[in-house]
C-alpha cells in the first residue's frame, strides 16, 4: 500500500482544521519503480493513445463531428495493482477525446447507462445554454435514457467535459473527458500530449472503494483532497513516456481534481505557457512554477534540450514525521529523452490579432462566503445565497463587466463562469502572469480578485466555485445575458 502515500492539504482556514483524516501523512508516493514498465495508454494523442481513446467521428460531412458517448460503471485499472469501480465515459478514465475544428457542428448522442441521473457539461465551450448540461435548463438524463447534444465548436483550445449533477461524486469517480478544438493557425509540434491531472481519495483499508463523500470537516471546508495523483487515469508515478532531444511538444494540461490546485514544475526540459482556457496566447510566457487550479487548462510548449529524463512534477504540501508542513515533488509524468544530433525543431508562433479594447459597462461584486445551516453544518454561498436560483445579475449581450470576486474566508475558490470568457485584471496573490481569456480563476483565501467578463453569449449561465464540494454545498449562482435585439 506504499503507493497510497498521503498528500495533505495545508490548512489556512478561518475555523482552523486538523487536516484531512486517514492515511499516513509521512509518505509520498514511491517514485515510479523499475517495474513500472511502459504504460498504455498513458498520454498523448493522436497516435499514442490506444484505440477508442478518441471519439470516432461517424459523419461523412467534413464540417460535422458526430459521435456516440455513453456513461457507465466500469472497473478501471489505475496501476498494475490497483483496480477501482468507477464511473466512466466509454469504460475509460479519462473519457475519450472529443476533437473538432473551429466552426464544426458537433453532435453527441449521449446515453446514460449509470444507475443515477447525469448531464454532460462542455466546460469552457461558449455554446447555447440549452446544450450546456446545466440541470437548471436541461432535465437530467435518467438511467437508460439518451440525449442529443448539438452545438457548434466556437473557438480553438483545450476544454473538457464532465457531469453537472452531483458532480462532487461523479467527477471524483471518473466522469471526465477532454476536448480539443483546432484552428488553422495551430502550430505543428513534434507531438501533442494530453496531461489530465486528477487527485483522488482512496481508502488504504478498503481498496477498490471510494470513501464516503462530504463526510469529514476538512472535505466540507476545503473540498475533497485525495491521496493518489492520477495522470491520464493512471497512478501518476507510473506515467512514463519517451521523446527525443531537439523535439518540441505541446502539452495540454487539464486539472480535473475536485479541489486540489496543482503546483507544477518541469525538470530536464524547458517550457513556456502558450495557451490558457480560452485558447492560444498572443504572447507566450515563461514561469518557474505553474499554478493550475481545478477547472483551468494550460497549454505548454515543452522543448527537450538535453537527453536523459524530463519530468513534470506536482509540488504538494504534506506533513513530515515531526508534523511539519514540507513540500514533496511528485512526478506526474516522466519522459525518457533519447539523444539525437538532429537539429532542434523550430516552432513558429502565429501572429494573433490583438483583442479590441472594450469599455466597461459596469462593476458588480460577488461575495464568496461561508454560512451555517440550521444544524450547524457548514454551507457555502455567493452574495449570501446558497444554490441561488434565478439571475443574480442580468446583463445585455455584448456587455463588458468588471466582476469583483471577494473571498471573505480562508479556503480558496476557483470561480467558474459558464458560457463566457473573461480576463483577469487583478489576480490577488496568485503567482505568475494571468493573461489570456479564461473561464475559471482562482480566488485565494481572504483576497479579492478582479476580472473583466466579455458577456457575448446570451443565455442563462451557471456561475460557481469549481471546488465541487463547495458548489454542492451552495456556492452556485447564475447570471442571465439577454440577447441583443
Ligand atoms: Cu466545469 Cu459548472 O463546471
Ligand atoms: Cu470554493
Amino acid at each position: 500500500m506504499g503507493r497510497f502515500g498521503f498528500v495533505a492539504v495545508v490548512c489556512v482556514s478561518f475555523w482552523g482544521c486538523s487536516g484531512p483524516g486517514g492515511g499516513d501523512p509521512g509518505t509520498a508516493p514511491d517514485a515510479g519503480g523499475a517495474d513500472a514498465g511502459p504504460m498504455e495508454p498513458v498520454v498523448a494523442f493522436p497516435d499514442v493513445w490506444g484505440p477508442g481513446s478518441v471519439l470516432a467521428d461517424e459523419s461523412d460531412d467534413p464540417d460535422v463531428v458526430e459521435v456516440h458517448l455513453t456513461a457507465r460503471n466500469a472497473s478501471v485499472s489505475l496501476s498494475a495493482d490497483t483496480t477501482l469501480d468507477m464511473m466512466t465515459y466509454e469504460g475509460q478514465v479519462p473519457g475519450p477525446l472529443l476533437t473538432a475544428k473551429v466552426g464544426d457542428e458537433i453532435v453527441v448522442h449521449f446515453t446514460n447507462e449509470l444507475d443515477e441521473e447525469t448531464t454532460v457539461h462542455w466546460h469552457g465551450l461558449r455554446i447555447s445554454d440549452q446544450m450546456d448540461g446545466s440541470p437548471r435548463i436541461q432535465a437530467p438524463v435518467q438511467p437508460g435514457e439518451t440525449f442529443v447534444y448539438r452545438f457548434v465548436a466556437p473557438e480553438a483550445g483545450t476544454f473538457w467535459y464532465h457531469p453537472h449533477v452531483r458532480a462532487h461524486e461523479q467527477v471524483e469517480k471518473g466522469l471526465y473527458g477532454t476536448i480539443v478544438i483546432r484552428d488553422a493557425d495551430d502550430p505543428e509540434y513534434s507531438l501533442e500530449r494530453m496531461v489530465v491531472l486528477d487527485d483522488i481519495l482512496l481508502d488504504p483499508d478498503a481498496p477498490g472503494m471510494f470513501p464516503p463523500f462530504l463526510a469529514s470537516h476538512p472535505e466540507v471546508m476545503h473540498g475533497r483532497y485525495g491521496n493518489v495523483l492520477l495522470t491520464n487515469g493512471r497512478v501518476s508515478e507510473e506515467a512514463r513516456t519517451s521523446a527525443t532531444r531537439g523535439e518540441v511538444e505541446r502539452w495540454r494540461v487539464v486539472n480535473v481534481a475536485n479541489a486540489r490546485t496543482m503546483e507544477l514544475t518541469v525538470e530536464g526540459a524547458t517550457f513556456r505557457v502558450i495557451g490558457v482556457d480560452g485558447g492560444k496566447l498572443r504572447e507566450p510566457y515563461t514561469v518557474d512554477r505553474l499554478f493550475v487550479p481545478v477547472g483551468q487548462r494550460y497549454d505548454l510548449e515543452v522543448s527537450y534540450g538535453e537527453a536523459g529524463e524530463a519530468r513534470l512534477v506536482s509540488n504538494v504540501a504534506t506533513l513530515n514525521d515531526a508534523g511539519d508542513v514540507v513540500e514533496v515533488g511528485i512526478p506526474v509524468l516522466a519522459v525518457d529523452v533519447a539523444d539525437s544530433t538532429a537539429a532542434p525543431r523550430i516552432v513558429e508562433w502565429p501572429v494573433l490579432p490583438e483583442r479590441p479594447a472594450r469599455a466597461e459597462a459596469m462593476t458588480v461584486t460577488m461575495m464568496f462566503e461561508a454560512s451555517m445551516d440550521p444544524f450547524g453544518g457548514l454551507r457555502w454561498s455567493i452574495n449570501g445565497e446558497e444554490h441561488h436560483e434565478g439571475p443574480l445579475f442580468t446583463f445585455q449581450q455584448g456587455d463588458t463587466v468588471r466582476m469583483r470576486l471577494v473571498n471573505t474566508q480562508g479556503p480558496e475558490h476557483p470561480f467558474h463562469l459558464h458560457g463566457q470568457f473573461f480576463e483577469v485584471v487583478d489576480g490577488g496573490a496568485v503567482p505568475g502572469p494571468q493573461q489570456g481569456l479564461k473561464d475559471t480563476v482562482l480566488v485565494p483565501g481572504l483576497q479579492t480578485v478582479e476580472i473583466v467578463a466579455y458577456l457575448d453569449n446570451p443565455g442563462q449561465w451557471m456561475a460557481h466555485c469549481h471546488i465541487l464540494e463547495h458548489a454542492q454545498l451552495g456556492m452556485m449562482t447564475e447570471i442571465v445575458v439577454e440577447p441583443a435585439e
